[in-house]
């Protein structure tokens, strides 16, 4: 079986039901189930039998033993983190907690649990750390994509904290020789994310009457990936990544945040058209921008098309529209996560703005 920290959480939720359609190997999921973790995610999984829900915090050393001790995994996958950027600008305390002390304490606790296999199941085991494209900062207009040699110049106390942990991880390795393998995505979305992100924001907002947020000029670039492109890029870093080596992933779909925005808008116009004709794009509202805000992020994947063969099923026309169709059809999740909480974060990121 494998145990996958984060499991209630947007990717890590994929996964689970990614990994589910490909295999019928047990999952562990532990997980604080922060804000951030819905049981409900994966309510199908658990029930079934298949997953396992742990509430726990990374952070905790003796839970993470426990759980290692009793379920015996064949690897772990690292998908537990504050992942909110506008939220660490707030707030850094839990970002450094979870994503570094956090990490650190996974590691420690799997390097023990590691040191103690033997033969092929000690040769067979994994660390998969789940990272991010933002740990190497920002890059201009003209600048080549990040490759997997690009130089960390993380901007944001979460891109920091991310930053921070994937080096514990490539020390891990270094050091203690454990089978480490991490990945460096770009900007995910699909079902089941949460919607203080820009994707699944701006499409409740639109739905909502509500005015659609976009900081500064609009201009900013991310490099979208449908997210169950990442989970299957993760199954392949599995299953034939090189131990100690790091995987940028992306799907070269570089848009700016307005073309995103206005691409949600006329989605929405043809599948739940408003009244009178009006058209949701004059809900867009320019903002205070975000302090230090990257302005653009793209990621050069050839590694891990030339040494994995992974490739994106998906382009960001047709990702983004089975995202609109499912946050149309799946009530029942949206109002789970849109509790006091929710309204509170809202009122702390945007009043001021
Ligand atoms: P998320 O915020 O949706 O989910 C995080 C999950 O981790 C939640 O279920 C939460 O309850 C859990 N968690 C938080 N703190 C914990 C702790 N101390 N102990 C145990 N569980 C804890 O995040 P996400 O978007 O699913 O991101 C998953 C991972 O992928 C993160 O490591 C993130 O840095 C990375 N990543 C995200 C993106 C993206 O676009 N969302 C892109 C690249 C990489
Ligand atoms: P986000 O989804 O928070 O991801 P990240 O900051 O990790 O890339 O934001 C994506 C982009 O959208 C980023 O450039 C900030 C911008 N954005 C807005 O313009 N308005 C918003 O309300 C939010 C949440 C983000």
């Amino acid at each position: 079986m494998i145990l996958i920290t984060g499991g209630a959480g947007f990717i890590g939720g994929n996964f689970v039901h990614h990994w589910f359609s490909r295999s019928d190997e047990p999952v562990v999921v532990l997980d604080k189930l922060t804000y951030a973790g819905n049981p409900l995610t994966i309510a199908a999984h658990l029930k079934s039998g298949r997953a396992t829900l742990a509430k726990a915090d990374i952070c905790d050393r003796e839970a993470v033993r426990g759980l290692l001790q009793q379920h015996r995994p064949r690897a772990v996958l690292h998908f537990a983190a504050e992942s909110h950027v506008d939220r660490s600008i707030h707030g850094p305390g839990e970002f450094i907690q979870t994503n570094m002390v956090g990490t650190f304490s996974l590691l420690e606790e799997t390097r023990a649990y590691w040191s103690a296999l033997a033969g092929d199941e000690k040769a067979a085991f994994r660390f998969l750390h789940v990272s991010t494209d933002e740990v190497y900062g920002s890059l201009s207009e003209t600048d080549p994509a990040f490759s997997e040699t690009t130089p960390y110049a993380p901007n944001s106390p979460y891109s920091a904290s991310k930053a921070g942990s994937d080096h514990l991880v490539r020390a891990y390795h270094h050091t203690y020789g454990l089978p480490t393998l991490t990945t460096n995505c770009s900007n995910n979305y699909g079902p089941y994310h949460f919607p203080e992100k820009l994707i699944p924001l701006m499409i409740l907002n639109a739905l909502d009457g509500k005015p659609l947020p976009v900081y500064g000029d609009g201009q900013n670039i991310r490099d979208w990936l449908y997210v169950r492109d990442h989970c299957e890029a993760i199954c392949q870093v599995l299953q034939k990544g090189r131990l100690g080596e790091t995987y940028n992933v992306g799907g070269k779909n570089e848009v700016k945040n307005i073309d995103v925005v206005t691409t949600i808008c006329r989605k929405l116009d043809a599948l739940r058209p408003k009244a009178g004709g009006a058209r949701y794009e004059e809900q867009i509202t320019y903002v205070a921008d975000r302090p230090g805000h990257d302005r653009r992020y793209a990621i050069d994947p050839r590694k891990i098309e030339r040494e994995i063969g992974w490739r994106p099923a998906e382009t960001f026309d047709s990702g983004i529209d089975q995202t609109v169709r499912w946050y149309l059809e799946n009530t029942e999740w949206i109002d789970s996560v849109r509790t006091g909480a929710y309204r509170d974060w809202m009122d702390t990121n945007y009043a001021a703005r």
